[in-house]
């Protein structure tokens, strides 16, 4: 094999990040947008000690799984991974994913019970976009070049109508200082936050934005609402600009409840990482108490702020990092334990101090299939698994929600 040349291959798989895998001379090739089956031709950019990495340049023989995306940027900007795939076969290559990690990392054979989707399309409820000069978009993946984009299709369509605004006033202000945008869009409410520029933008933000109900300038109000409500099922969550909320309402909805009827009625529920509260809200009907521990100052604020408007008395948060404060909590009688930490994982500390608990059911919500297996690596030492699904929260992305429910061994 050699830098620049071009080969056919036949594609055997994706790997976990949608690219396609050809074995070329021996050597195991990533092609991204080359689907499983196809024969392709493709040219090789780069190798490495043990595999190679390439560019489809001719497919040969289609995928009848392949469709023709539907946004423009897609095969420029790297945000999506999928629309190239019809979406039911996108659904299975992310329970398959998980499937497979699971066996590399855990050895163990585990089988996905179901996928649960919403909207493929303009669902999501937040994005960062990167501006510069006059140009607004995402980074292509991994690199620092910025793919100007008039829409997004998977953000809420108000959330493309900030953007127009937004291409507006960058070209009338191409001197403009912005280098990063929030936008968040709740229950039909738009809100924007942008850091490091001269708060005298915000005159001109009320003037040339339409439609705006709150804007934030480095961290502070300058005007509208200070956070936006959102509702799910009886419970009204206020987030403001720093607070996690999940992207996808739909699927999130589907996904707490389905993650709270695994609880039984308990004594004393803990929620790690508990965000804004949202499923320490859900959880409250269970059990006579909720613990919730969570490190953003912001969302704990919220998260406690959240409680009154529900008038939930029985939940009290901790503003502090999960792996300090765990241990202290051991000698409660928790029933209990849901954990739903960021990419990277739980910790050593915290999952020794899970084990020492021994709660009868730990509910591990994990955006990262890989963190969730190693963590699981670890509590097997007590636990079995009792279910596992998955959840499209991030669609037509390589990313999945994941949902493992863990039951006592001695139960
Ligand atoms: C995936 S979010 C889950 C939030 C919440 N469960 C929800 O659904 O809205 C992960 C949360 O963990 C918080 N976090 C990250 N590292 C943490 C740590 N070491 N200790 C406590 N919270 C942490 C983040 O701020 C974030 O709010």
């Amino acid at each position: 094999m050699k830098i620049n040349e071009t080969y056919e291959t036949k594609i055997l798989r994706l790997n976990n990040e949608t690219e396609g895998v050809g074995i070329i001379d021996g050597i195991t090739t990533f092609i991204p947008y080359a689907l499983p089956l196809e024969i392709v031709k493709v040219k090789i950019d780069n190798m490495y000690d043990n595999y190679a990495r390439g560019t489809l340049v001719e497919i040969l023989k289609e995928s009848s799984d392949r469709i023709d995306p539907v946004c423009p940027y897609f095969y420029k900007c790297g945000g999506c991974n999928l629309m190239h795939l019809n979406y039911d076969s996108g659904l299975e290559f992310k329970k398959e994913k998980i499937e497979s990690i699971f066996k590399k990392i855990t050895n163990e054979n585990i089988k996905v019970n179901n996928i649960y989707n919403g909207n493929n399309l303009y669902y999501r409820n937040k994005i960062t976009l990167k501006v510069d000069k006059n140009k607004i978009g995402y980074y292509k993946e991994k690199t620092n070049t910025l793919i100007d984009i008039d829409k997004c299709f998977i953000v809420d369509n108000k959330i493309n109508n900030v953007i127009k605004d937004l291409k507006d006033f960058i070209n009338n202000y191409p001197d403009n200082e912005i280098n990063e945008i929030m936008i968040r869009v709740i229950d039909n409410k738009v809100m924007i936050s942008i850091d490091n520029i001269s708060i005298n933008y915000k005159d001109l933000f009320i003037d040339k934005l339409n439609n705006l109900d709150s804007i934030y300038i480095n961290n502070n109000l300058v005007y509208g609402e200070k956070v936006l409500v959102e509702t799910i099922d009886n419970y009204k969550f206020n987030i403001s600009p720093k607070s996690f909320f999940q992207v996808n309402k739909k699927v999130s909805k589907m996904m707490y409840e389905k993650a709270v009827s695994y609880i039984d009625k308990s004594d004393i529920t803990l929620d790690l990482y508990s965000g804004t509260g949202t499923i320490t809200a859900l959880l409250s009907e269970k059990s006579k108490k909720v613990i919730g521990i969570e490190v953003v100052k912001e969302a704990v604020n919220d998260a406690n702020n959240n409680l009154k408007i529900n008038n939930i008395s029985n939940v009290e948060f901790i503003c502090d990092k999960v792996e300090n404060k765990i241990e202290t909590l051991k000698k409660l009688n928790i029933d209990n334990i849901v954990l739903d930490p960021p990419r990277s994982g739980s910790d050593k500390k915290t999952l020794k101090s899970i084990l020492e608990i021994k709660p009868n059911k730990i509910i591990y919500i994990s955006c990262n299939p890989v963190t969730l297996a190693r963590d699981y690596n670890v509590l097997k030492e007590k636990y079995i698994i009792k279910e596992i699904n998955a959840y499209d929260m991030f669609s037509n992305t390589y990313h999945v929600e994941t949902v493992m429910v863990l039951e006592k061994k001695d139960v």
